[in-house]
């Protein structure tokens, strides 16, 4: 059923997406008694999908564009700009290939063996409470650049890592955060603007990422702008470092759940189920947006051109038509259930080769799973309020009383 809204509606919509959060849509379905919500929100008409079949509409109909769909303000200290995620079309799918190339298995590998062993080796040292995300974004991004090629003097470790996290934490806030994110974001492409033009004097041919990126070339045959380049190479540092919620999320899991530790330990539970259910589970990406380009229809609902077309990826992650129970944290559900190209979309949906999915799910799967049997052997109570549901994204950072007598080095 399409419900036609009005401006007041339209403002009372922003104060329930402040309370509500993640559950903002699904609240919003329950109210209005539909599975489709066509509405107004911040001067855009809008209609919300949820749902396998849903996600399947949204990335396979061809008329729908991402240049347009978000405005720059918004999605810039993010993004950056000119990012392959708001390309279209063949322009689209040359920068997507390169993205594609670079993040091969041997990619896969390098990153989580890396984060496994600097995790391992910094993790013996924490004792008392301390904020675990603080701990762990340093070692990501420690990770991220020593695979993509950029050197990282010890004492940057913590601020750079900061900007990545602020970049991320300002999406969507019209406050301080955003200010922030704003910041960091200039300096973070400050910073790599000037290797990438480094790159480019050295005529360098190597084969780290960042060279090949710096190397790129568009539909044109033209480089990149130094800019954009540098853009791309934070697409590859700023998401790993972003890890750090789902690493959240994998000790929370173990607090909230303090059976799992053993089943991992134990191999009944194994790491890659532990990865899936926490990508599904803890909060993170909230929806996607695209725009149509022509009219569309979805269930029996008319989606006008120029409607912002809104998957939401919260309410699919845990849809009940799919997932038993999905207020519950059961790594053993895929078993019952199997990931789908579109029943599972924290990453998003569809193929990577294809269409926008996230290319670097496979390398946040293989970091959670590395990290699976350390965190569960970490001794580890996570203190002050559960998470919630109405921050987005949660705040990056998670309290923990280490035990020193059980220490991670006595783990696997
Ligand atoms: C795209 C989530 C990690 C690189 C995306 C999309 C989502 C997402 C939802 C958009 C899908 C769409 O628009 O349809 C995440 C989450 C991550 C993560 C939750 C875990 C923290 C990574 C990693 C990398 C990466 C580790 C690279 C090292 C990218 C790039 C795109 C993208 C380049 C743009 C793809 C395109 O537009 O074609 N990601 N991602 N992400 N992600 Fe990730």
């Amino acid at each position: 059923t399409s419900i036609v809204t009005t401006l007041p509606e339209s403002l009372a919509h922003v104060a329930r997406l402040r309370r509500d959060g993640y559950l903002f849509w699904a609240k919003l379905r329950q109210r209005q008694e539909t599975s489709v919500i066509s509405t107004r929100l911040l001067h855009e008409d809008v209609t919300v999908v949820h749902g396998a079949e849903a996600a399947e509409f949204f990335y396979e109909t061809d008329a729908t564009r991402r240049s347009s769909a978000l405005p720059i303000a918004l999605v810039g200290p993010l993004f950056g700009e000119g990012p392959v995620h708001m390309l279209d079309g063949s322009a689209h799918a040359r920068r997507k290939q390169m993205f594609n190339d670079i993040l091969d298995a041997s990619a896969v590998a390098a990153v989580a063996d890396t984060v496994a062993r600097r995790w391992t080796e910094e993790s013996v040292h924490w004792r008392g409470e301390l904020d675990l995300v603080e701990q762990t974004a340093p070692l990501l991004l420690e990770s991220a650049c020593s695979w993509v090629g950029i050197p990282l003097p010890y004492d940057d470790r913590g601020r750079r890592a900061l900007d990545m996290l602020d970049m991320v934490d300002g999406f969507g806030a019209f406050t301080v955060r955003q200010a922030r994110a704003r910041r960091a974001r200039r300096r973070t492409d400050a910073w790599i603007t000037a290797l990438v033009e480094e790159a480019r004097r050295s005529h360098a041919q190597g084969q780290t990422p960042l060279e090949i990126i710096a190397r790129h070339t568009d539909e044109d045959g033209m480089l990149l702008p130094a800019h954009t380049a540098a853009v791309e190479v934070i697409n590859l540092l700023r998401p790993i470092v972003a890890i750090s919620w789902l690493v959240d999320g994998l000790i929370r899991a173990f607090d909230t759940v303090p059976a799992l530790r053993a089943e991992i330990l134990s191999g009944e539970v194994t790491a890659f189920e532990m990865a899936q259910e926490v990508r599904r589970t803890y909060p993170f990406v909230p929806f996607l947006a695209t725009r149509a380009v022509e009219e569309l229809r979805w269930e029996d609902v008319t989606i006008p051109a120029g409607t912002l077309l809104v998957l939401d990826v919260w309410g699919t992650n845990h849809d009940p038509r799919t997932w038993r129970d999905p207020g519950v944290f059961d790594p053993t559900r895929f078993r019952v259930t199997p990931v789908t190209p579109y029943n599972l979309v924290p990453q998003g949906g569809g193929s990577r080769y294809e269409g926008h999915r996230c290319p670097g799910e496979d390398v946040t799967l293989a970091v959670l799973a590395a990290l699976a049997g350390p965190v569960a052997a970490l001794s580890a109570t996570v203190l002050g309020p559960a998470l919630g549901l109405r921050r987005m994204p949660p705040q990056p950072a998670c309290r923990a009383q280490v035990d020193p007598d059980t220490a991670p080095a006595r783990g696997i």
